[in-house]
């Protein structure tokens, strides 16, 4: 299947990000306001719940949330009882605030700022049981530049940080699961996927977001 590259936005630069958090770290300090959780609670939510139904799920299990922005869903997984949680963002200031939120809070979250094309980086960083993106490869896909480099350069990252039998969970906004499937294809397989809203128009069904579980090849 061959992959429509999207039309770049300024939501596929580092310029937006750095901006956008560095408000909401005025607004935290301000309002205690955590910012946004992209593509809302529930779609974080039904991602917390799969990963707790699994069978052979172990609370010292190695999660690392690539562009963890505020960093939520992790302060969820250490209230759940996981002991290794990891955020990486490239944005320095995404990491400030999620390090600000996790120590507020009490929970032990490592936070590093980490560049997801920077494939060498992402080699040497280390190997993870679970591996999980909300949003990150949406945003690296609308790049103005070279997106579909771009994109390549993530699913390698994204391959580095994975351990061999590990899982990688995404969740898209901008991909349905035929285009997430093809593009990671030849590295990863589909496992499974996390069923999400559906709506109905003009006889087809669809879904606003896709959140599947892949395995390396
Ligand atoms: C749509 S937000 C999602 C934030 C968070 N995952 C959530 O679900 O709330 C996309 C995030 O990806 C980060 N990001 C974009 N490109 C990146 C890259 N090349 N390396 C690391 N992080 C990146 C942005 O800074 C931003 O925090």
């Amino acid at each position: 299947m061959s992959i429509e590259e999207l039309s770049g936005s300024e939501l596929g630069t580092k310029d937006f990000w750095e901006k956008s958090y560095e408000r909401e770290i005025r607004n935290y300090k301000d309002n205690g306001d955590v910012g946004e959780i992209w593509f809302d609670q529930d779609s974080q939510d039904r991602v917390i719940s799969w990963i707790l139904k699994q069978e052979d799920i172990d609370l010292n299990h190695s999660v690392i949330d690539l562009g963890c922005g505020n960093g939520m869903l992790l302060l969820e997984l250490g209230a759940e009882g996981f002991t290794s949680l990891t955020g990486v963002d490239y944005s320095p200031k995404a990491v400030e605030l999620a390090n600000n939120i996790a120590k507020d809070n009490k929970v032990k979250i490592k936070y590093s700022v980490l560049d997801l094309l920077d494939t060498e980086s992402a080699k040497e960083f280390g190997e993870f049981d679970i591996v999980h993106d909300k949003g990150t490869y949406d945003a690296i896909s609308l790049n103005p530049d070279s997106p579909k480099e771009k994109r390549e350069a993530y699913i390698q990252s994204v391959s580095n940080l994975l351990k061999k039998d590990g899982t990688f969970i995404i969740t898209s906004c901008n991909w349905v699961e035929d285009e997430l499937v093809s593009a990671f294809e030849g590295r990863f397989r589909k496992s499974g996927h996390i069923p999400t809203p559906t709506f109905k128009f003009g006889g087809k069904v669809g879904s606003a977001v896709t959140s599947l579980i892949f395995k390396k090849i």
